[in-house]
């Protein structure tokens, strides 16, 4: 049994199949045009695909330091070798990484060529793999260079994660913790099929409003502004979840901080992100609080002064012009671990 969740684009809907032996939908979502497949993934991904078509597959390296422009340019060179066409199609089986370099190989391609996510880390089923966000890391930043593609089609097979290791599984907790905040539901209660497809369905409905971010798609965001800047300033000991989970409460506190929410609302995230779903919210000793304050400047959202997404009495909003004492502050009063 799976569940089909369309993310309903006008004119461009595309299907994400969620459940135990997903992947078999796969052949169906290629193009009947498809001559043949350039799959990118990682060693060591399961990968029992079967399209009975000619299949070239390219493996990337491992990590994070690896979701670079150069890592972009070497599977041009292989689309190249291999004669993909505008007909052909890349899939990609893995995580986040992996689809969202794939993603932007495929977008930039001949000008944009098919692809279609094999979503193999839980992670990449609950986000990355869903709304056509694409993109690569600089030195400076985490995914500053990047597309909106949308997919073909996404399958999360649920059977990939039997393999995965613990600590990419509470990586994507980080992410499942963050829905709750969008919608008040208690994912919880749910079992891993429909949670993932629950998730797969709020994230869907963020990206048919808002395609390309230009207002509402921000939310999906809540907890990445010192999510991303956690990431980079630890140079990726946190995973993206990991990272998040510290966000969501750091996000909340803020939002107490600045008289948005009240303590009670404050200790709901951490019961969530803690208790719920076992990930820690603690920020690591000997941080330089200028250093995330300069990094979180350099947020995507950040076009007017310090900007966070931030829960309040209408629920989470885009509020710019945060002052950098209150951020300051507020990461001075988080439990250290
Ligand atoms: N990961 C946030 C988004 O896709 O918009």
């Amino acid at each position: 049994m799976t569940t089909t969740v369309t993310v309903d684009l006008p004119g461009r809907p595309y299907d994400v199949v969620v459940g135990s032996g997903a992947v078999t939908a796969l052949a169906s979502m290629l193009p009947a045009s498809s001559r043949r497949i350039a799959l990118v993934t990682q060693d060591g991904i399961p990968c029992d695909i079967a399209t009975g078509l000619p299949t070239e597959v390219i493996a990337i390296g491992q990590g994070e330091t690896v979701k670079t422009m150069t890592t972009v340019e070497a599977l041009a060179e292989r689309f190249a070798a291999m004669g993909l066409t505008r007909g052909d199609v890349v899939v990609a089986v893995g995580g986040g990484m992996v689809t969202d370099l794939a993603g932007f190989a495929a977008s930039t391609w001949h000008r944009g060529v098919t692809v279609v996510h094999v979503a193999t880390s839980l992670l990449a089923m609950v986000d990355a793999a869903i709304g056509g966000k694409t993109g690569v890391n600089l030195a400076s930043g985490k995914n500053l260079v990047g597309t909106f593609w949308q997919p073909a089609g996404v399958i999360c097979d649920l059977d990939a994660l039997a393999t995965l290791p613990a600590r990419e599984l509470r990586s994507g907790n980080g992410e499942m913790a963050k829905y709750h905040f969008l919608t008040g539901d208690d994912l919880t209660v749910l079992d891993l099929e429909a949670r993932v497809a629950r998730c797969v369905e709020i994230k869907a409905a963020a990206v048919v409003a808002d395609e390309r971010e230009s207002g509402s798609r921000a939310l999906l965001n809540y907890g990445h502004t010192l999510a991303h800047a956690l990431e980079i300033a630890t140079h990726h000991e946190f995973t993206h979840g990991e990272a998040v989970a510290v966000g969501l409460v750091f996000a909340a506190r803020l939002a107490a901080a600045t008289g948005r929410i009240d303590e009670a609302r404050v200790e709901e995230h951490r019961r969530v992100v803690v208790d719920e779903y076992g990930l820690d919210d603690r920020l690591p000793d000997g941080l330089d609080p200028d250093e995330l304050v300069a990094l979180m400047a350099r947020d995507k959202k950040a076009i007017d002064g310090l900007t966070f997404v931030l829960d309040g009495p209408g629920g989470l909003d885009v509020v710019r012009g945060i002052s950098p004492d209150a951020v300051r502050a507020t990461l001075a009063g988080m439990r250290r671990r």
